[in-house]
C-alpha cells in the first residue's frame, strides 16, 4: 500500500517559506524548487533496493552497497520540469521520460499533451515529479500512464499538496507513495468578486508553480 508522507524536516521547511513568497523572483525560486526536490527525494528513495558490490579501496578489498533497481524520473510538463536536475545529480544513472499534462482553466480537468514513453517500461522505479498537488486530477493521470506503460512501482514527489488532492491521489493509486514538503489549507473556491483568485489554485500556496519558474505569470 501507498502511504503519505508530509515532511517535517526543517530545511524543506524553511526553505519552502522562501519559495511562498511574492516578493521570490523566478532565479531563486528556480534554485529553490531544486533544492526541496533533492531533499525530498532523500526522504522518498529510503527504501530503494540495494544489493553487494565488491570494492577495492587504497586500504583493502570490501563489500559495499550498490543500487540494484532501475530508477525513472517523470517530470509532469511544465513545472516538472525544475525539479529533474538536482534529483538527477543524486542518481545519474536515472532515465527521464517526460510527460505533458496542462490543466484546463475552466473544468481544472487534466488534457495530456505529450507522451513518449516507450511500447515497454525500462525502470522499476517511477518517481513523479511535479511541484503542485492541487485537485489531483494531474497526478491521477500521470499514474494512469504509467500503469498503462507497465509501471510497478511509483512514487510521487511534490512540493505543496492541498489535501483534496492527496485524498484524489490515495483514492485512484492507493499503491502509490506520495511525498510531500507540505500539506496546505484548502483548495480556492469560485471566485465571488472580481480580484478573487481563480478557483483551483492551493491556498495559501504560492501560486502558479510553472509561471513562478519560467516567469510566464
Ligand atoms: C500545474 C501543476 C500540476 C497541476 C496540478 O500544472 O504543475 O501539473 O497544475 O493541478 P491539479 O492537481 O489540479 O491537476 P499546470 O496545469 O498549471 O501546467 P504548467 O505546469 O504547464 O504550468
Ligand atoms: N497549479 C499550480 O501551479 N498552483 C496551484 O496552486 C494549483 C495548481
Amino acid at each position: 500500500m501507498g502511504r503519505v508522507h508530509a515532511s517535517e524536516h526543517p530545511l524543506i521547511q524553511h526553505k519552502l517559506t522562501l519559495l511562498r513568497s511574492v516578493d521570490t523572483e523566478p532565479k531563486k525560486f528556480r534554485e529553490l524548487v531544486r533544492e526541496i526536490s533533492i531533499l525530498l527525494a532523500y526522504e522518498a528513495t529510503a527504501d530503494l533496493a540495494v544489493a553487494p558490490k565488491e570494492v577495492t579501496t587504497p586500504l583493502a578489498h570490501t563489500t559495499g552497497l550498490s543500487l540494484s533497481e532501475k530508477i525513472g524520473l517523470i517530470p509532469i510538463l511544465r513545472a516538472g520540469l525544475g525539479m529533474v536536475e538536482g534529483i538527477w545529480e543524486m542518481m545519474p544513472t536515472a532515465q527521464v521520460w517526460h510527460i505533458g499534462l496542462y490543466r484546463d482553466h475552466r473544468t481544472l480537468q487534466p488534457v495530456a499533451y505529450y507522451n513518449k514513453l516507450p511500447v515497454s517500461p525500462t525502470v522499476q522505479v517511477c518517481l513523479i515529479l511535479d511541484p503542485m498537488l492541487a485537485t489531483g486530477g494531474s497526478a491521477v493521470a500521470a499514474a494512469d500512464m504509467l500503469k498503462q506503460w507497465g509501471a510497478r512501482r511509483i512514487k510521487y514527489l511534490g512540493i505543496i499538496a492541498a489535501p483534496e488532492g492527496v485524498r484524489n491521489l490515495e483514492a485512484h493509486h492507493p499503491d502509490v507513495d506520495i511525498h510531500l514538503g507540505t500539506i496546505d489549507d484548502q483548495l480556492t473556491p469560485e471566485p465571488a468578486a472580481p480580484g478573487d483568485p481563480p478557483k483551483g489554485y492551493i491556498l495559501p500556496g504560492l501560486g502558479d508553480a510553472g509561471d513562478r519558474q519560467f516567469g510566464t505569470g
